[in-house]
């Protein structure tokens, strides 16, 4: 594999992007614009009902984040100039036919000037987000799906099939006039019957292997590359250490934690977490694209993470996690710090099952017994105790093959783009993402946990 300049390479190149208001796409958008601000054309596909309310959700959703602070410091006002000429907002939705984009002149006109597509749009929402296989131990290779196959060998996946009987089961319940939150529970109920039914944990990556599937098959002449990354966390460098967005997986429990709402935690603690930061998978991303834009049409695949080069154990986490807290401690809304202690650690489901029956069974027994006996006096305490404990399991069932996940990521591919990347022309100091150059107890305790705080802690309206 031979690499020259990324940056010439995005010189005068033409960059369709979806997904750019997420997490990832925005720390895409400002490296490309940071890195090559003479691309030629960036195309954002956005959703929104017209292309001015698309304006003002890529102003207020990116450019306005702190992520754009050094793109900022060094454009000043011009930034907003150098963005209107380089970006055309495109309205849109990818579950539409033609990605939903109705002006047909400017479906036409990308269908000419593109040269990238770069698709980052997902629905990410309550489910484990890392790319995780369903035989919990292992190496998990950078292999593509065949169509049909499944994770542990059950034969009969087809995708139309699966599509027609979601169409089925929700028409059904719409004759049977079912509320929208009963639709949404069902929907998920039968999204995860089928998941597991073929091997996969839960909806979030059958859906991911389903959308590989069909990628391969149609993916015809076109030069094709699929990124996997495995938990993302806040940027490592640029275009400052510690920018993050959203509460989402490890950074859920450490929120809890540090806001003093978790005191236990499931899991193994010999567990390897697999997280990489945001910037090194964008970087992966660039270099990737540079080099597949002429190849012949493969399937390339790169799972980004950190698990075989630099693993990091589950256990020194919750180290990180309880000396960041200690010494930088949550002031709460009264103003009071929060004190937090180390968690205690129920390391197998039976331990997990005692805990909840000592903790919390017994007592809605006793609270069920009581508010009968008193003619339903604790009803509401009692209803809402009963909904928080159905969610934790809820939400543990969904989990599990993650807290008990004995699997690393194989990283071959990755590895041979960044050996590549250390020959030629390749700005190496620009596209970095190499893991083994992060030290994971100074990168949590000076930048990641630190930009928890600063950015999410504040977001989680809970307290
Ligand atoms: N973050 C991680 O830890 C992680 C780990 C592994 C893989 N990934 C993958 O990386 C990709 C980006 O993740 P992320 O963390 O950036 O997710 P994210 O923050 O949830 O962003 C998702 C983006 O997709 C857009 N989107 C969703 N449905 C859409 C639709 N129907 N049409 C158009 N746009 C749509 C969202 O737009 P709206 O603003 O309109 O909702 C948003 O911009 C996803 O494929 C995700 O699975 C992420």
């Amino acid at each position: 594999m031979e690499l020259g300049s990324i940056v010439q390479f995005l010189e005068n190149k033409t960059i369709f992007v979806t997904g750019s208001t997420g997490f990832l796409g925005k720390v895409f958008v400002e490296k490309i614009v940071r890195v090559q601000p003479n691309v030629k054309k960036l195309y954002f596909l956005l959703r929104a009902a017209d292309t001015k309310s698309a304006l003002k959700r890529f102003n207020s959703e990116v450019v306005a984040k702190d992520l754009f602070r050094v793109l900022k410091e060094r454009w000043g006002g011009n930034l907003y100039t150098l963005l209107s000429q380089k970006a055309t907002l495109v309205p849109g939705d990818i579950t539409c036919n033609n990605l939903g984009v109705k002006d047909s002149d400017l479906l036409e006109e990308m269908w000419r000037e593109v040269d990238v597509v770069v698709n980052l749009a997902a629905t990410t929402n309550f489910d484990e987000r890392s790319y995780v296989s369903g035989e919990k131990a292992g190496l998990i290779l950078e292999n593509p799906y065949n169509m049909g196959e499944t994770l542990n060998g059950t034969p009969g996946l087809d995708i139309n099939v699966e599509k027609k009987m979601m169409e089925e089961r929700l028409n059904e319940l719409r004759v049977e006039k079912s509320s929208e939150q009963e639709i949404t529970s069902a929907m998920k109920d039968i999204g995860i019957k089928r998941a597991r039914k073929y091997g996969w944990p839960n909806t979030y990556v059958f859906t991911k292997a389903m959308g590989e599937m069909l990628l391969g098959n149609y993916k015809g002449n076109i030069p094709f590359v699929i990124i996997r990354p495995t938990i993302i966390t806040s940027t490592y460098k640029e275009p400052f250490p510690g920018w993050v967005e959203g509460i989402r997986t490890i950074d859920s429990l450490g929120v809890g934690y540090g806001k003093g709402k978790i005191t236990c935690f499931l899991g193994d603690p010999n567990t390897v977490i697999d997280v990489i930061p945001v910037d090194m998978v964008v970087n992966a991303m660039i270099v990737a694209m540079a080099a597949h834009a002429t190849n012949q049409p493969a399937m390339n695949i790169y799972q980004v993470g950190s698990s075989v080069a630099n693993p990091l154990v589950f256990t020194y986490l919750q180290d990180y996690g309880f000396r960041y807290f200690t010494k930088n401690p949550w002031i709460n809304k009264k103003g009071k710090p929060v004190i937090v202690g180390k968690v205690k650690v129920l390391s197998t489901m039976d331990s997990f099952h005692r805990y909840m029956t000592i903790r919390y069974l017994l007592p809605l027994k006793v609270l069920q017994i009581i508010n009968t006996a008193l003619c339903q006096y604790f009803q509401d305490m009692y209803l809402d105790l009963r909904r928080k404990i159905n969610f934790v399991y809820r939400l543990i069932e969904l989990y599990e093959p993650y807290l008990f996940f004995k699997g690393v990521f194989d990283d071959m591919n990755t590895e041979r783009l960044r050996r590549a990347t250390t020959k030629g022309d390749v700005e190496t100091d620009v596209f970095y993402f190499d893991p083994r150059c992060i030290n994971w107890e100074d990168y949590f305790m000076n930048t990641h946990i630190h930009g928890v705080v600063k950015y999410v802690f504040n977001d989680d309206k809970k307290g």
